[in-house]
Formats: structure tokens, C-alpha cells, sequence
């Protein structure tokens, strides 16, 4: 079954082709328009310009994608849109685009959960993942932890109960004038520093065994430590690495540190990493040296299968398509929805 995918839930468009088989999918084309030009200036998402690059994006992109895969549209047989969660207007944008081709050419449309993507595109690019396994969804908007009993059957152990993870290197990034967007600036500002040059920490909650995250706290620490620093006027290069790995390192080791507590506690038989900031270097790392230390597989994706794409839409979509689900032509955009409660 070969599916058309279209994510437009935040600052990237997207479309891919995937042909879906039930034992291996493969990505025929997979396309990423950036709009970072864009918000750069701004140092954070402006939803209305959002939109209206998506809108200018969204015809050329598809067909750039439709001709890379070596496919026309009546090739297509499913069209698979992120309707949730996400910027509204930008998520309409995309299902608008995805309700006319499904329309015009009489095949059916899929409405998929952003977050649900994520967590199946190491399934997309390894195969079967041993179940069941532990996915962390770390991104600008969400850092959740979940049991996978099987596609579809999500359980949410945890997440955030203030800052996405994504969200306080954006912040820390912006804070210290990094650019742009800031998590893949701190990940190489961080290589310069010493980890150890100052102890940052993630908070400990009263109910000792929770699963849950927090971010904000140690992004205030970081700013208060920025701001004393400037006080006494000796911010210098050195000091902004410092702090820099030391953050990024405090951040990893609570991510890795509480999805491999999951993995015991639920004796999961796979550890999974999704989601943007699933593309720094030090998790990626961190994690899989974890994992093996407990002999357990973990399948990190590649780079491009961890931020926002739409091989991961077309993947969700076309499974669920395959079990007989169809959205209806008011499929409409939905801000908040998360998976797995
Ligand atoms: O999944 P994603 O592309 O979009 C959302 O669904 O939010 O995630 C975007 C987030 C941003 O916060 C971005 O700074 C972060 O992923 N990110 C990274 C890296 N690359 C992207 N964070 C840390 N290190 C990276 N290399
Ligand atoms: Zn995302």
C-alpha cells in the first residue's frame, strides 16, 4: 500500500511517500521544507508566519516528494495528515491540502496523533521492535514516557509537569544567545565544555517512584547563574560552555536515568528514543551505553526520522488504514491530544 504523509503541526512542512508491508515499510521519498529563516529572528515559533509559509510550502512540497519517490497521485492510495496536536493553523493547512487530494482522486484520508508518529518511527526504519517496550517521545512540545504493548496499545508512565525538554534547551539556548533553534546549538556548544563545572539538577518528587519530568527548574538555575555572572561582568566564552554541557548533561542523565527505571520497573523488552531532541549526540549515546549495560536492545532513529517528518505520518496512517480505519472529511485539527491515558 503506498500512502501519502503531510505533517504541518509546527514550524516544518512536510511530506513523504511510504510503501507500506506489513513485515517491512520502506520510505520511497521523505521531504522537510524548514521554515528556521523564518522564526529565527523571533527566537521561537510565530504561529500566523507559521501558517502562512506552510500555506506557500505545501503544493510544491508534495509534488517535489510525489516526483522524488518516482510517483504520481494516482499511484497513491491512502493520504495519512497530522491532525493533532500542534499549532491550529498550521495543522489545518496540511489537512486541508491532504482532504482535496483524498477527495479528487476518491481514496481514503487517516488522521494521525503527531505524538503517535514519533513513537513508531523506529518501528518504521528497524522493523519489529521486541514488545513490550519502553518509548521516550522528547520534543519541543512534549517529553513523554511510554509502555508499547503493541501499535496502538500505549500506556503514558510519565511526562512532563512543566518545561518540554526541547523547550528548555530552546530557552537556555535563547537565554545565552546561542541562535536558533537552540537545541542543536547547545548540542554542539556543549562538546566545548566541562560537564562537571557546574552541578545542575532535575527536582525529585514527594511520590519518590514517579515517572513524571520537570524542566523549568533547572532553566532558572541556568538563567540565575547567567545573571550573577553578568553582575560581577565575567561571563566569558568558557563560562557559557560550562554551562552549557553542564545543562545538556543534567538533562540527558534524567532523561536516560528515568527511561531505563521504566524499562526495569515494567520489565520492557526494548527501549525506544523519538522525538527532536532525540537528535542530540550525548542522549543518543548516553542512552544506548545504558541500555547495553542492561543488555537490553534499544533502537534509536536516524537523525531525519527524529524531528519532524512525514515518513512517520504516512507509517501510522498506512497501518491504520491496512486495520480498516478511515476519518471522515470533517477530520478537523485538534491543539492538545496526547496518547496513551
Ligand atoms: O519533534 P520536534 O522536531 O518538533 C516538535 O514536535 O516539537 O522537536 C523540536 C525540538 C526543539 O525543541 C529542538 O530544539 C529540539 O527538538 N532539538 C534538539 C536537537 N535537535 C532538535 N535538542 C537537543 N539536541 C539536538 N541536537
Ligand atoms: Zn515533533
Amino acid at each position: 500500500m503506498i500512502v501519502l504523509g503531510i505533517e504541518s503541526s509546527c514550524d516544518e512542512t512536510a511530506a513523504a511517500v511510504v510503501e507500506f508491508d506489513s513485515s517491512r515499510s520502506e520510505i520511497i521519498s521523505n521531504l522537510i521544507a524548514t521554515q528556521h529563516d523564518v522564526h529565527a529572528r523571533f527566537g521561537g515559533v510565530v504561529p500566523e508566519l507559521a501558517s502562512r509559509r506552510h500555506i506557500e510550502n505545501i503544493s510544491p512540497l508534495i509534488k517535489c516528494a510525489l516526483k522524488s519517490a518516482q510517483k504520481s497521485l494516482e499511484d497513491i492510495e491512502g493520504v495519512a495528515v497530522t491532525n493533532a496536536p500542534g499549532l491550529l493553523g498550521s495543522l489545518l493547512v496540511g489537512i486541508s491540502a491532504a482532504k482535496g487530494l483524498a477527495y479528487a482522486r476518491g481514496i481514503p484520508l487517516i488522521g494521525v496523533n503527531h505524538l503517535e508518529g514519533h513513537l513508531n518511527a523506529a518501528t518504521l526504519e528497524f522493523g519489529g521492535i521486541p514488545l513490550p517496550y519502553i518509548g521516550l517521545v522528547v520534543s519541543g512540545g512534549h517529553t513523554s514516557l511510554y509502555l508499547v504493548n503493541d501499535f496502538g496499545n500505549y500506556r503514558m508512565l510519565g511526562a512532563t509537569r512543566d518545561d518540554a525538554a526541547g523547550e528548555s534547551f530552546d530557552k537556555v539556548a535563547k537565554l545565552l544567545n546561542l541562535g536558533y533553534p537552540g537545541g542543536p546549538a547547545i548540542d554542539r556548544r556543549a562538546e566545548t565544555g566541562d560537564t562537571k563545572a557546574f552541578k545542575f539538577s532535575t527536582p525529585k518528587f514527594s511520590d519518590g517512584d514517579s515517572l513524571d519530568f520537570s524542566f523549568s527548574g533547572i532553566k532558572t538555575a541556568v538563567m540565575l547563574k547567567y545573571r550573577k555572572e553578568m553582575e560581577i561582568g565575567s561571563v566569558s566564552e568558557n563560562f557559557i560552555s560550562d554551562m552549557v554541557a553542564s545543562f545538556q548533561e543534567s538533562v540527558v542523565a534524567t532523561l536516560v536515568g528515568k527511561a531505563m527505571e521504566a524499562v526495569h520497573v515494567h520489565k520492557a523488552k526494548a527501549v525506544v528514543l523519538a522525538g527532536g531532541v532525540a537528535a542530540n549526540r550525548t542522549l543518543r549515546k548516553r542512552l544506548k551505553e545504558k541500555a547495553d549495560e542492561s543488555l537490553i536492545p534499544s533502537f534509536i532513529p536516524s537523525m531525519s526520522l527524529c524531528t519532524d517528518n512525514a515518513a512517520m505520518i504516512a507509517y501510522v496512517g498506512a497501518r491504520r488504514l491496512r486495520q480498516g480505519e478511515r476519518s471522515s472529511f470533517t477530520l478537523n485539527a485538534i491543539a492538545n491530544q496526547e496518547i496513551g491515558i
